[in-house]
Formats: C-alpha cells, structure tokens, sequence
C-alpha cells in the first residue's frame, strides 16, 4: 500500500490536482485561493508546490494530495486512493481478503451486486427493448451501469452466497431483507438505477419497477421506485445522483441543473446536459449543496410548473438561497419531466435553461399574473416574496431586488427593507445558519492556540533554515519560562507532520516579512497575555467556590492571587 502512495506522489503535483477544483494565483513561492473548506471573501488556502502540501489559515485544514481529494470529493480515503491511482495511471494493489474494512465489504458486495443486475439486463432483452423506447441508447446506460433485478425472491441473494459473501454483508449493503422465512431479496423484478458516490463507487441501488410480476400477484402494489435504506455507504441527504459524471461540467459551464430523476439524469447527460444532478427522494439538504457550492454559485433548478412542484421545491430553494446560490428556474412544459421533455426535443429543453429565471423574479411574475386588488397583491408579495430576498447573500442582488420590488408594488424601498431586516431575525435558526455558525466556532478556536501556532510556527521554521533571524535557542527559553513544563514537553516531542504543517504556515506567512524578531515578541506579548488570562479564569472560579463554602482565610488569599494575576496582565497592556 505505502509503496502505491509513493508512486501516486511521485507521478501527481499538488498543483495540478487542487487546480482541477480550484483557480489558483501566484503569491511568491505559493499559490493561493479563497479556501474550498469554508466560506471567506479574501484567500488564506496556500499550496507549497516545494512541500507538496496546502494550508488553509481561515480554517486550518491543510495536508497532502489525498486528504486533499478527501475533503473536497467527501470521500474517505480509499476513495481518494483510487480516484488519484486512476489520473496517475498507478494500478492499487489489491490487499488481502481478511484486511479489508467493513466499509470496502460493503463496495465490494455492491459492486458485485451491480456486475450481476448488468449482466440480467444483457439476458432479458425486453428491458432492453423499454429503455430504448424511453430514449436511452446502449451506451448511456453501459455507463450509468444500468441492470436488471429479475422477478424471483432469491435470485441476487443465492448468487451472492455462491460467490462466498455472507447474508449479513448483503444486509448490511441494503441488499436483502430479513422476513419471517428468512433473508429475500430486496430489488425484484425492477430495472437498477446504481448510485455512485463522488469517486465512482457503488454505494446503493434506485430500483424502478418494470412489467408485470409477481408481486402483484401476491396481491400488493409496488412502489414505482425502491431504494437502498440508509447504509454506512449510503446517506441519501449526501449522495446526488449523477453528482460523479457532472463535477467536470458543473465547473466548466459555471451552472449545475438540477431535476428530480434518474431517468431525467440519464437523458440530460445524453444529450449533452451533463452539468445535471438529481437526489434521490429527498430534498436538497446543506449537505448535497455544499458538493454544488466547492464547483459552482449558480443553480438551476427544473420546476414543474403547477402548485405541487413548486411548494415541492421551496425547501429546496430555500436552503440554497440562504447558502448564497443564485437560484434560477427552468420551467417546464406542464406534465412533462426533463426526460419527457428531451426525448420529444432537446432543443426546447437547452432554451429553457438558457431562459431561466431567477427565483425571485419567477415568483413576482406568477403573482403578477394572478387576478388580485393591489392591497392583496402587496400582501401577497410580502408572504411570498420577501422571505427569499431576505435570505440573499449577495447585498447587490438584494438592493435589486427591492427596488423591482418596491416598482411592482408601487410602495418606497424604505418600508420594503425595514420589513426584510424584520424577515432576517427569524431567518437565524435556519438548518444553515446552524452549520455556519458551527463552522465558525471549529474554526475561529481561541486567540491563544492562534497565537501559539504562530509562535510554534516561527521557531520550528527559524529553526529549520540556515540562516534564521531569530536567537532560537534565546526564544524558546523565552516559550519555555512562560508555559507549563508539560505543555513544553509536549511540544519538544511533537509528531513530525503537525512540525511541517506549522513550518509551512509560518513560512507562507513570515517568509516577506522584515521584523520576525520584534513580531516574535509582540506574539510573546500576547500569548502570556493569554495564559494570564486563562490563569486569573480558574483562580476566579476557585474564589467562587471558597466564597460559597465562606472561608474567610482561603477567599483573601485566593483574592490576592487575582489581583497579582490582573497586574500582571494590565503591565503587559
Ligand atoms: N422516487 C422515489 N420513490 C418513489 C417515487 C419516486 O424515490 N416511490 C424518486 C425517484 O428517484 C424518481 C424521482 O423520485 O426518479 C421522480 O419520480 P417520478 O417522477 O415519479 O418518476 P420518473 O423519474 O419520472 O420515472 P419514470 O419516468 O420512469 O416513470
Ligand atoms: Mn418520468
């Protein structure tokens, strides 16, 4: 494996690899970006290319090439391995059978699971025959690994066994399902729609039905659609269908399309939509926006155009507004989904994206049109329409808005913004405000551990080069008087990559700068400052404690503590 890692390395820059996912520009020796992994208008994510590693300082994720691909794809590490293995040309050595993890058995099973529908549906040629009359031709579905379940309640089950997988793998996988008479299989007699993570692998099934079978003849109706359960592979709020083919074109057209099913995805991408994505059964969740957001701001996403698609979509819209998407509208002819709509012609399918709306605007436009006084119509507009111009990011498209708004409604933009910044209070407890107010606490840590890099930073870096501008020896006495003997010895023994990560920030960070020793000591300043700090809290605590148990003696000299404590902080001042 280690020797694969290596190879992979030696064949593959960093900068080429974080260049397919991001613009990067020159900043010296390094290259910049405003970071994938958090939200910032100004860049702090560096890439070394001498080091081959990147820094994020707003956020502080940072490594190598794989735990690059991980974050940005969302994907563990075998998957990373093998999406890298596969654009250097380096074939993955295949480990023994017993030191696989429980996750690579599930790929495993699925993916044998997926080869074996592929093969039923080359057997039975009259799904063939129905997926050509849907439009498909044999190479789309060669690759979105279309298959067959046929109509039998043990045919993948004793395949699998015969194959030496055991029953609780297959379960575990959502495979089969345990009744009264034992283990059955889950998908029959449906067409297979396999669910690809971000890297290519298989990680669930989206079966649709097909013909007429016997499970309506045991006297229940069948879903037109079953999917997969929620697996250790499988969460159906993370996986978009599609999202695997699609990344390559999200970037390059600046737009993502999103539908609602496989069958729209399938077709989309034939004819030539391949920035199309879709989920499945769900709403779009922070979490498949997020995928979106690392390649693209734009998104369009396909409506249908009575009332049940709309309040359908709301959610949708909503978190995505709120994440700060521009979200437009493709709307459909009324009936038809992007599949219908392509297979009949594609061309009217291509204007309709090119002529989406924005939201915003598609809503005023449908309140416009209805038959209504203008009290009712202000009204209206300030249920309706308000709600999403409050949750806009961007301040120019807001201010736009108003003012289309304010023209359509014939009131001033004042009272329109007052009624928004009202909106905007109530908007805070927002699944998303929730993640990005969690995202700023992880990452904004404490000022002292802040300043504590920087400090560990300079002396590891001045400590590594030829020629330091620092007394190194002289400063970290300086570090070692002021901090606790453990922590120093915690830092003496630090493992080696945390060391390179903290020379790398240092180095990005001090590498132009002409005072590193007077920068040295105001960090010093500020860190004691910090550990004073921190000291005079707990003393604090310790004087609540004695004042409860009214112990006059340990209460005055607990005081006296603090009062030297805050002296000492106010000198540093
Ligand atoms: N879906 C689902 N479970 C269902 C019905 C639908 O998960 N019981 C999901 C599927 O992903 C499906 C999508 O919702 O692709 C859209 O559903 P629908 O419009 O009913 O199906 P179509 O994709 O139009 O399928 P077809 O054209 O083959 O009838
Ligand atoms: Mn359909």
């Amino acid at each position: 494996m280690s020797s694969t890692i290596e190879q992979i390395k030696e064949k593959l820059d960093i900068v080429e690899v974080i260049e397919s996912y991001l613009k990067l520009s020159n900043a010296g020796s390094n290259l910049k970006a405003c970071c994938p992994f958090h939200n910032e208008k100004t860049p702090s994510f560096f890439v070394s290319p001498s080091r081959q590693t990147y820094h994020c300082f707003g956020c502080s994720s940072g490594g190598d090439i794989f735990t690059f691909v991980q974050e940005i794809e969302g994907i563990d590490f075998m998957g990373a391995l093998k999406i890298l293995a596969d654009r250097a040309g380096v074939q993955i050595k295949k480990t023994n059978k017993t030191q696989i993890s429980d996750k690579e058995k599930l790929f495993d099973v699925l993916e044998t699971a997926t080869s074996f529908f592929e093969q039923n549906l080359k057997i039975e040629k009259r799904v063939g025959e129905y997926l050509k009359e849907r439009g498909l031709v044999g190479l789309t579905a060669k690759r979105f690994r279309l298959g067959y379940a046929v109509d039998k309640w043990d045919a993948l089950c004793n395949f699998l066994k015969d194959n030496g997988y055991s029953e609780s793998v297959m379960e575990k996988a959502g495979l089969i399902i345990k009744g009264d008479k034992g283990y059955y299989d889950r998908f029959r007699s449906r067409v297979m729609f396999p669910i690809l993570d971000s890297s290519g692998r298989v990680v669930g099934f989206s079966g649709r039905i097909f013909g007429s079978d016997s499970q309506k003849n045991q006297g229940h109706i069948s879903a037109k659609y079953v999917n997969s359960p929620e697996t250790d592979l499988y969460n159906k709020s993370k996986i978009l269908y599609g999202f695997d083919k699609a990344k390559l074109a999200i970037r390059k057209s600046g737009s993502c399309v999103f539908v609602e099913g496989q069958m729209d995805i399938l077709l989309s991408h034939q004819a030539g939509f391949e920035n199309t994505v879709a989920v499945s059964g769900t709403a779009l969740t922070v979490e498949h926006l997020n995928l979106i957001k690392r390649l693209t701001d734009d998104l369009i996403i396909a409506f249908d155009p009575d009332d049940a698609g709309v309040s359908a979509s709301k959610r949708s819209v909503d978190t995505a507004l709120s994440m700060g998407f521009d979200v437009k509208v493709a709307l459909l002819p009324v009936g038809l989904d992007p599949a219908d709509l392509i297979l009949k012609n594609k061309d009217e399918w291509s204007n309709i994206l090119e002529n989406a709306q924005h939201i915003i605007e598609f809503y005023l436009d449908v309140l416009s049109r209805e038959d209504m006084d203008q009290r009712s119509f202000r009204v209206k507009v300030g249920e309706m329409v308000l709600p999403y111009i409050a949750r806009l990011k961007n301040k120019i498209n807001q201010a736009h808005f108003v003012s289309e708004v304010s023209r359509k409604i014939g009131i001033s933009e004042e009272p329109i913004w007052e009624e928004l910044r009202n909106l905007s209070k109530n908007i805070k407890d927002d699944v998303v405000g929730n993640s990005v107010e969690t995202l700023n606490n992880n990452t904004k840590n404490n000022r002292k551990e802040m300043i504590d890099r920087k400090i560990l930073g300079l002396l590891f870096w001045q400590e590594e080069i030829k020629n330091p501008i620092l007394n190194v020896k002289e400063c970290k006495q300086k570090y070692k008087d002021i901090v606790e003997e453990e922590v120093f010895k915690k830092i003496e023994n630090m493992e080696i990559d945390d060391k390179k990560k903290l020379i790398f920030e240092a180095e990005v960070y001090y590498s132009d700068m002409k005072n590193i020793d007077k920068e040295f000591d105001e960090l010093m300043k500020y860190f004691e400052e910090e550990i004073l700090k921190e000291r005079l809290e707990k003393v604090m605590g310790k004087l609540r404690i004695s004042e409860n148990k009214n112990d006059p003696g340990v209460t005055d000299k607990i005081l006296e503590e603090c009062q030297k404590l805050s002296e000492k902080i106010n000198k540093l001042k």
